[in-house]
């Protein structure tokens, strides 16, 4: 095991323009970092770096005490496990196993001690004698998954390997995947487009774009305190609501002036917005923390919403409504009976919204 660090990473494709931009990165031993970011951020060619897969065109990686850059991706002591299985067809799920530890002219008896461990971990056992095509996509992916865990290597490097499994075998898998990092502890660098795998399996969480990263952090530091407009619209599903507005105190007590309606802010949203270098700012609100008001004596600062459509989803429900200037916000609440194309009154809890400056990437003013 060992820990990885990227420094100041850069690569261009075409000298001209950098898909990664100076990545600063520490993995630490045994740490399971997921990347995560919209298609084209740069996640694999990162990853592909770390491999040897990719030349580098700027800065230094380095894997345990040892800097990588000249050194040839099969002396990296590293194990890639790809969407596609890249499973050798004409070879048994046994032979895939051993390959590599054969190319490495292992003992066939250590070998075979190695190949049976991961393979009972795996719970394939009974499959080592079949070829790939006799297999389902899962066991495929397990196979692959055991072909690096019998590498025993520094750290484990994944680029989207559930991407091809269907929803529910994919929750199943990565399930499992937690529970494989829990039991060996190796070092993993894991690449997602998918913010909801991203923050399930991550002990850290890296959210990229534009071939930055924009926050790292573990998932629930950047689910509640993002950086800026950019995470807190991509971590979180459904995503956060954004609404234009300005803060103003007209009686003296703060509120939030957006969507035709106004919001009562607390004191420290009123003071993150005195730093706003613009007077326009956006509210950031998540579905999650709008509830349907009961009682018309609650003090808890509402908003009064059409509501459109309702998505039942047994215990929640999803309310798409609409603000008193027609734009559409979504809402995840208990479920409970509610009038379509009514209004209803939602208590917001403030305490959890935020203020960003009004840009793709405006910086959280509520958490500075
Ligand atoms: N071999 C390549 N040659 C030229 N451009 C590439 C190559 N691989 C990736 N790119 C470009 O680099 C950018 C980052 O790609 P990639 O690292 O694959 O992103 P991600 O994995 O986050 O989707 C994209 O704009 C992509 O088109
Ligand atoms: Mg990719």
């Amino acid at each position: 095991m060992a820990q990885v660090s990227l420094n100041q990473l850069v690569k261009s494709y075409d000298g001209k323009t950098n898909v990664v931009d100076g990545i600063d990165l520490t993995v630490g031993d045994g740490e399971f970092v997921v990347l995560v970011g919209p298609s084209g951020c740069g996640k694999s060619t990162t990853l592909r770096m770390v491999a040897g897969l990719e030349d580098i065109t700027g800065g230094t990686i380095t894997i345990g005490d040892r800097e990588v850059n000249n050194v040839p991706p099969k002396d990296r002591d590293i194990a890639m496990v790809f969407q596609s299985y890249a499973l050798y067809p004409h070879m048994t799920v046994y032979k895939n196993m051993a390959f590599g530890l054969k190319l490495r002219k292992m003992p066939n008896s250590v070998i075979d001690q190695r190949v049976q461990d991961a393979a009972s971990k795996l719970g394939i056992t009974h499959l080592l004698d079949r070829k790939p095509k006799a297999l389902s996509g899962g066991q495929r992916q397990r196979v692959a998954l055991g072909r690096a865990i019998v590498r025993d290597p520094a750290c484990f490097l994944f680029d989207e390997p559930l991407s091809n499994l269907d929803a529910k075998l994919r929750a199943q898998t990565r399930a499992e995947l937690k529970q494989l990092h829990q039991d060996l502890k190796t070092t993993s660098i894991y690449v997602t487009h998918d913010q909801e795998e991203a923050m399930t399996l991550g002990s850290r969480v890296v959210v990229m774009s534009g071939g930055h990263i924009q926050q790292a952090g573990t998932p629930l530091e950047v689910y509640a305190s993002p950086n800026n407009r950019f995470v807190a619209g991509f971590i979180g599903m459904p995503p956060m609501n954004f609404i234009d507005g300005q803060v103003t105190s007209p009686d003296g007590q703060p509120v939030f002036e957006g969507g035709g309606t106004q919001l009562a802010l607390n004191k420290q949203l009123a003071t993150a917005a005195q730093q706003a270098s613009t007077k326009r700012v956006v509210l950031g609100l998540r579905p999650e923390h709008f509830s349907l008001q009961r009682d018309a004596s609650s003090d808890a600062p509402s908003i009064e919403l059409q509501v459109r459509v309702v998505e039942p989803l047994g215990a929640m429900m999803d309310v798409y409504a609409e603000l008193p200037d027609g734009q559409r916000i979504l809402l995840r609440t208990e479920a409970q009976p509610l009038g379509i194309d009514r209004p209803a009154t939602f208590s917001v809890a403030i305490d959890k919204a935020h203020l960003f400056e009004q840009s793709e990437y405006g910086k959280n003013l509520s958490t500075s």
